[in-house]
């Protein structure tokens, strides 16, 4: 994973049920015609029949740091691995979990060779998370989330000072962006400001036309 633009499907009731292959596959397509690297969320309970129905990167939007074995009710990386998952969000704005099992899922997900998408809310966290060297660290200012208002126009040096604690803490990571993206031009001027890639719910998922608009916010990235 390099530049992906990451779609996270939330429990938005718009991608319940069918609508959640419905959404993958659009994704797919657009993945295939434009030559994006189009990463796609879905519920978790949805994984399996994702993957086997798309070719393009699944991940979780959340995993827990139980145990394999006897660990009711909780998912872990290394069963989300065995159903085609690549890697996973961690500690986003909407499920955060505590330091500890952060840097613990970090390294689990590295053992099991799965993309680590860390989540931040401001550049002091992104910081603080860096220094576990995940794969990605995704700033997403929780007050713009969902707004429709991007990250890139409402706060850019938001994503310039996260840059900053990225490169500072991680010789590894990088960063994505997200929050209120909902076109082209929201997208071009996060990758002008130095993201590798975006992380987009509602732009998409409450546009009503699902293929056009993420064409649209992938043709950015061309
Ligand atoms: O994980 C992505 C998300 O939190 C951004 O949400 O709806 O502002 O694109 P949205």
């Amino acid at each position: 994973m390099k530049n992906p633009l990451i779609l996270n499907f939330k429990n938005y009731i718009e991608i319940s049920g069918e609508k959640t292959i419905e959404l993958a596959k659009s994704a797919e397509k657009v993945s295939i015609d434009l030559g994006v690297e189009v990463i796609v969320a879905p519920p978790q309970p949805s994984l399996w029949a994702v993957v086997q129905t798309v070719d393009i990167p699944v991940i979780c939007q959340h995993l827990n740091d139980a145990d394999v074995g006897s660990s009711t009710g909780y998912f872990v990386p290394e069963i989300a691995k065995s159903y085609g998952s690549i890697g996973s969000l961690i500690n986003h704005s909407e499920h955060r979990i505590d330091i500890k099992s952060i840097s613990n899922l970090v390294r689990r997900l590295k053992s099991l060779k799965m993309t680590s998408i860390v989540c931040a809310r401001t550049p002091d966290e992104v910081a603080e998370v860096a220094k576990f060297d995940p794969d990605f660290v995704a700033i997403e200012p929780p007050e713009l989330i969902g707004s429709g208002k991007a990250i890139s126009k409402e706060a850019p040096q938001i994503i310039s000072s996260s840059l900053t604690a990225v490169s500072d803490n991680s010789d590894l990571a990088r960063m994505v962006c997200g929050a209120g993206i909902v076109d082209k031009s929201d997208v071009t001027k996060a990758l002008e400001l130095g993201a590798s890639g975006i992380l987009v719910a509602s732009g998409i998922i409450k546009s009503g036309a699902w293929e056009e608009k993420i064409s649209e916010l992938a043709s950015a990235f061309i």
